[in-house]
């Protein structure tokens, strides 16, 4: 908490998926793989994915009205919004368009990119905005459409992302509930997990040429990734739990980014904190990047399973390489 005595709770969540699904058979009609190695590898079975009308803008301002309806607020009550995504509807950015949707005539709204750590950067951003009294209610998104930007024919990472939205409320309190953080980042491993724009010269006027083209299918180094992951991860936690001066048995509930099955398990197993207590969809939704934490949360607290005053130990990771940690009591 600053001086000005202004802390962050986490009030509300919601979510939204696009209702369409992608299985691991039908990713094996398309590539050369298999339900069970997948399953085996990943933890995934299914993945939602947006159809061609359905739009970023539309889920995420589902996602946010679920959010601000648990808070019991209403959206002209938001004071910012910040939405973590890497594919926006409009690379200007699509925070004002859901801001446009929902309603919330006395926000301001930006984008944040920070591929899958995007939710907790944004979340970590909104705290700051609080605690120096500037914004009373804010409305944090994660939301990603990855399928648009996977390399369909790529087997090693095509059957991974799905799609979908999810969004919290952060509110101004005296009794602060995010109790530490942490955010870092890695340009020398910027090769690693990339969604590059690519374009040839095209000349223009006298000698002046100018790049021309568009956006490269996702490329990755996924065991680069993996072994990032399972080891920076732990980390992160470690120092936001000794920060927030708590241990292992404290952790109510481990909220990961959903990128592996088998990371979570492992970084789990480095931190001592048993299986039962990470939270997953993986299986259902495979890794919906910036998406993935706020939707792990949402059916968490829906089915009871998150309680007000659990703590929660939340860690994202990803392109950049990026990733940071936060522990938060939910409610
Ligand atoms: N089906 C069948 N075989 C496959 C598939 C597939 N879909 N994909 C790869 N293989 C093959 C490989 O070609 C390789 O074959 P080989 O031994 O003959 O060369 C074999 O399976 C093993 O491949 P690995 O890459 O070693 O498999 P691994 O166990 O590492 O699993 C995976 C791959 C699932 C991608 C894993 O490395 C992973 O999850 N990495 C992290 C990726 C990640 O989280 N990315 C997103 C970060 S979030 C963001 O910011 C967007």
């Amino acid at each position: 908490m600053n001086n000005m005595g202004v802390g962050m709770a986490i009030t509300g969540c919601g979510s939204a998926a696009p209702e369409s699904i992608l299985t691991n058979d039908h990713l094996a009609q398309m590539v050369d793989t298999s339900d069970e190695w997948i399953n085996i590898r990943t933890g995934m079975k299914n993945r939602h994915i947006a159809s061609p009308s359905e739009s970023l803008s539309q889920l995420s301002a589902v996602a946010a009205k679920g959010a601000i309806a648990m808070a019991g607020i209403s959206p002209t009550d938001i004071d910012l919004i910040i939405l973590a995504t890497s594919t926006p509807d409009d690379l200007f950015g699509s925070a004002c368009r859901i801001q446009g949707l929902i309603g919330a005539t006395n926000a301001v709204a930006f984008d944040l990119t920070a591929a899958c750590s995007g939710f907790l950067f944004a979340l970590i951003t909104a705290s700051q905005f609080i605690s120096t009294g500037m914004y009373h209610n804010v409305l944090v998104i994660g939301a990603d459409v990855l399928s648009r930007w996977v390399d369909w024919s790529d087997r090693t990472s095509c059957i991974l992302f799905g799609d979908g939205a999810g969004a919290v409320v952060c509110q101004g309190v005296k009794d602060n509930r995010l109790l530490s953080f942490g955010m870092y980042s890695n340009g020398s491993q910027n090769d690693s997990l990339n969604l590059n724009y690519h374009g040839n010269g095209k000349p223009l006027v006298d000698n002046l040429t100018v790049q021309h083209g568009s956006y490269n299918p996702i490329t990755m180094n996924g065991k680069e990734v993996y072994r990032f992951a399972v080891a920076k991860v732990p980390e992160a936690i470690s120092k936001t739990m000794f920060q927030a001066n708590l241990t292992a048995d404290d952790i109510d509930w481990l909220l990961l980014h959903q990128a592996n099955q088998r990371i979570m398990d492992a970084v789990a197993k480095r931190l001592n904190i048993a299986q039962s207590k990470i939270l997953s969809n993986i299986a259902e939704y495979g890794n919906t990047s910036a998406a993935s934490i706020p939707l792990a949360l949402d059916a968490a607290v829906r089915d009871g399973r998150v309680k007000p005053g659990d703590i929660i130990a939340a860690s994202g990771f990803g392109a950049g390489l990026t990733w940071g940690s936060a522990i938060f009591k939910w409610g």
